[in-house]
């Protein structure tokens, strides 16, 4: 190749760029709704993907200027948006989580950010779409540092429409898997409708875990006693188990039982459910009940599990 054609590509690079640089910032206009600059737009987005990253893995994945950083974190903590937990592993280290308020936040910028997206894709054909995306990958391929650090999945706290989505999978699921009848189903529904009814923010919780822009997990944190929280409704979606999502569900439960002062968590599950066993197992809950009962349509063996914090 010439020098005068090596230019041209350098010279058709740049044009794309001002092109692209130009696209976006249309595309970013929304965020100027938000409470969110860009760069804390970025910083609220891994924290929600990363949860109990430390500032320096933050400055590193986004290649951040510590001080800029710091400053951006001690705007979020002041604004109640995150939570500093000592590492239970190396107590030098501070883990950085979004409280609820900031989870909250969170959704909203992500979901303004999945419409404007939406909105530009809508303009242009199925083909042009696909042919678009695949552009996109290549340039990430050529350019990109290798593959992209994400985690492929969020958690966020129950909005509108959850409830009805956890009952249903759990009626469709525990019957295609276990053969229970829809008795199971109406158990799930008296639950959440109780859950929602009765609930108190400060001690209770519900975790959804969001794959590519759907559900695919849920688990509740309630009250029992005032020492006591129970942990229910553990389920992920077939497509999504073995990835991690149930066990980052339940030490989720557990460290926000821990934060709330409780003593222990109890739940209750069956023995036939060997993931979940599983996943408590390794938390550190242990058996102290069981008790055979017929329910759903089976002959079932009933475990209480609990877990001292
Ligand atoms: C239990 C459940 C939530 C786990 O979700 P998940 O996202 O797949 O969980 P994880 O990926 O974090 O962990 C699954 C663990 O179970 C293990 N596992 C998977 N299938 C298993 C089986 N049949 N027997 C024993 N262990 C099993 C995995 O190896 C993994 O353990 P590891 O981390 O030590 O390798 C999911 O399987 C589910 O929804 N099951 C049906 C509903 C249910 O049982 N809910 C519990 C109600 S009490």
């Amino acid at each position: 190749m010439t020098s005068a054609e090596f230019d041209q590509r350098v010279e058709a690079v740049r044009r794309f760029s001002r092109f692209y640089t130009r696209q976006i910032g249309v595309l970013q206009e929304g965020l100027l709704r938000s409470p969110f600059s860009l760069t804390e737009a970025r910083v609220v987005y891994e924290l929600a993907h990363h949860e109990g990253t430390t500032a320096t893995e933050l400055g590193e994945e986004l290649g951040l200027d510590a001080g800029y950083l710091s400053r951006i974190l001690r705007g979020f903590h002041k604004r109640g948006l995150l939570a500093k937990e000592r590492s239970q592993d190396d107590g030098r280290q501070t883990l950085l989580c979004l409280t609820r308020q900031g989870q909250e936040a969170f959704a909203k910028l992500n979901a303004a950010s999945r419409d404007e997206i939406g909105a530009m894709l809508a303009e242009l054909s199925e083909e042009e779409q696909g042919s678009l995306v695949d552009a996109m990958h290549t340039i990430e391929k050529l350019l990109g540092p290798g593959p992209e650090h994400r985690v492929p999945y969020i958690l966020r706290p129950h909005q509108p429409g959850d409830m009805g989505w956890v009952v249903q999978r759990h009626g469709v699921l525990y019957a295609q898997e276990y053969g229970w009848d829809e008795r199971f189903e109406a158990l799930v529904a008296e639950i959440v409708a109780d859950f929602i009814q009765r609930y108190d923010p400060r001690r209770e919780r519900c975790w959804i875990a969001e794959k590519d822009g759907e559900n695919v997990g849920s688990v509740f944190l309630v009250k029992k006693t005032k020492t006591v929280a129970k942990l229910r409704l553990l389920l992920v979606e077939p497509k999504a188990r073995n990835l991690g999502i149930g066990s980052r569900l339940v030490d989720e439960c557990v460290r926000f039982a821990r934060l709330a002062g409780y003593r222990k968590i109890s739940l209750w599950t069956n023995d036939v459910l060997h993931a979940a066993r599983r996943i408590y197992e390794k938390t550190g809950f242990t058996v102290v009940d069981r008790e055979a009962h017929h329910s759903f349509g089976h002959d079932l063996v009933g475990e209480t599990w609990e877990l001292k914090l």
